[in-house]
């Protein structure tokens, strides 16, 4: 994944058309497009295959089971069109494995969850984050997903993993994390979902967030 304008677009919404206007308005301002079950439930995989058009596709599955189920899982994402899938890292170091064997088949990338960015995240997840973290580098993913919400989390997890993984971190705006922060924390790049589809112009939404990021890269 390239890594231009440092944001990815969360697309969590249900209407096929209304995912495509969106995706297409804001093109130019997110250097990929998240989706997950909302949308995918709601319209069926071929929503991947269409929104590729406009730029590489995430899918956010957060796999989370047995060994041969994810690697099932993961052929069904990447023949569908995908450029990489988010998986859970607590079911631990032999399922993870078994979805970077599928994404190494295709070229393709796994991004893994270190820690959750809603409140509910610390309660569990947040313990055995740093130990996920090490794990996804050992195992050879390409990135962690850590919380936007917590940016001194996100510092945490750099530190732990250096250069050898990007990140990638949801929680900016409808959730309270400020894009800036979070780019400063060390994150590659920031998710933003409903701050940008349920923005009156999704566009000048994006271009907003993003000329932020483009000003905090600028300061560096
Ligand atoms: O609408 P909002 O910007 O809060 O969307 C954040 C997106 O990131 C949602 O799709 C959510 O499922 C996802 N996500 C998250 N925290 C994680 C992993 C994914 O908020 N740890």
């Amino acid at each position: 994944m390239e890594r231009n304008t440092c944001m990815i677009l969360a697309l969590d919404v249900t209407e096929r058309e209304e995912a495509l206007k969106i995706a297409e308005n804001v093109r130019e301002f997110v250097d990929a497009i998240k989706v997950g079950y909302p949308l995918i439930l709601a319209t069926g995989l071929d929503i991947i295959r269409e929104l590729a058009r406009f730029a590489p596709v995430i899918a956010d599955f957060k796999v989370a089971d047995i060994p041969n189920t994810n690697r099932l899982i993961c052929e069904q994402v990447f023949k569908a069109g995908a450029d990489a899938v988010i998986v859970q890292g607590f079911t631990g170091r032999d399922s993870l494995d078994a979805c970077i064997e599928v994404a190494s088949k295709y070229g393709k990338d796994v991004f893994v969850v270190s820690e959750m960015s809603h409140p509910g995240g610390a309660e569990f997840l947040q313990s055995a984050a740093e130990a996920i973290a090490k794990m996804a580098v050992e195992a050879g993913a390409f990135g962690l997903v850590a919380p936007a919400t917590r940016p001194e989390r996100v510092k945490e997890i750099r530190k732990i993993i250096g250069d050898r993984l990007t990140i990638i971190s949801p929680g900016v705006g409808a959730q309270g994390g400020k894009a800036s922060d979070v780019i400063s924390a060390g994150a590659d790049w920031v998710i933003v979902g409903r701050s940008i589809y349920k923005a009156e112009s999704p566009k000048e939404a994006a271009c907003e967030i993003a000329e932020e990021i483009q000003a905090e890269l600028r300061g560096k």
